[in-house]
């Protein structure tokens, strides 16, 4: 882990920190087997592609694991690490503008960690990380369920977080509500006997059907 940050700190280092390279989230959350696509951006007066390279690398408990990595504007498969082959797509289209969105599709719990990019385009470049935590899947939880997001992946699952909660609150408000509603019937009620001696015997006698009085 302090090897790959020192790594890390060493390769930048050696280009200069014109580049101001950011996140558009600092950190994502996701359930196993969701995607999700984590973005960069960055601004620069340069959209040739044969200018841009890019690094991105997993810095896992053990050593850093490449993610994706782009050499003058040509992704390199080879150096991808085995953990996400086959799961990571980019946008070519949207690199010119400043902007790299990787989709990272049927995420693992052990993709969870600390993603940095390196963006250095014609001889300039910075980093910027994001941390991902992936949880287990919700078992009790049928499929169907999950919300259909206007952006897939995007966003971290936020609207299915408070819903419990809330359903929580709202029943214990209406617990609360009740019983303001039974107490105040007693009073009501007890006010009522003391008065006409109405409400606890009813308004019809039990035993004949008849209406009291
Ligand atoms: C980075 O992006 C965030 C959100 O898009 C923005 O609020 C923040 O000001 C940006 N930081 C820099 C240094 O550009
Ligand atoms: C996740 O990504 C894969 C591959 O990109 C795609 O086939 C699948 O439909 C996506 N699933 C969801 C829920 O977006
Ligand atoms: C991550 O988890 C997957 C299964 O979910 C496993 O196949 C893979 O070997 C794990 N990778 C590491 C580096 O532990
Ligand atoms: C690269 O940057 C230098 C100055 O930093 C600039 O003179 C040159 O035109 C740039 N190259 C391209 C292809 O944009």
């Amino acid at each position: 882990m302090i090897c790959s940050i020192l790594l890390l700190l060493s390769l930048t280092s050696c280009v200069s920190g014109r580049l101001v390279v950011n996140v558009t989230q600092t950190s994502y959350q996701a359930e196993e087997n969701q995607n999700i696509t984590l973005e960069w951006t960055w601004t620069s007066s340069d959209t040739s592609l044969k200018l841009f390279s890019i690094s991105c690398r997993l810095l896992a408990e053990l050593r850093p694991l490449v993610l994706f990595d782009l050499r003058e504007g040509v992704e390199v498969p080879e150096t991808q690490d085995q953990q996400f082959a086959g799961r990571v797509q980019f946008n070519k289209d949207v690199l010119r503008e400043g902007r790299l969105r990787l989709h990272v599709s049927r995420l693992r719990i052990n993709d969870s960690g600390l993603y940095v990019c390196e963006v250095i385009i014609n001889h300039s470049g910075n980093s910027r990380s994001c941390r991902l935590t992936v949880t287990a899947a919700a078992r009790d939880r049928p499929e169907p369920e999950t919300p259909n997001t206007p952006s897939q992946g995007t966003d971290p699952p936020a609207g299915s977080g408070p819903q419990p909660e809330s359903r929580g609150r709202i029943g214990l408000y209406c617990g609360l509500g009740l019983t303001a509603a039974a107490l105040f019937a007693l009073c009501f009620c007890y006010f009522l006997r003391k008065k006409k001696d109405f409400c606890f015997r009813g308004g019809f006698d039990e035993v004949t059907g008849h209406q009291v009085k």
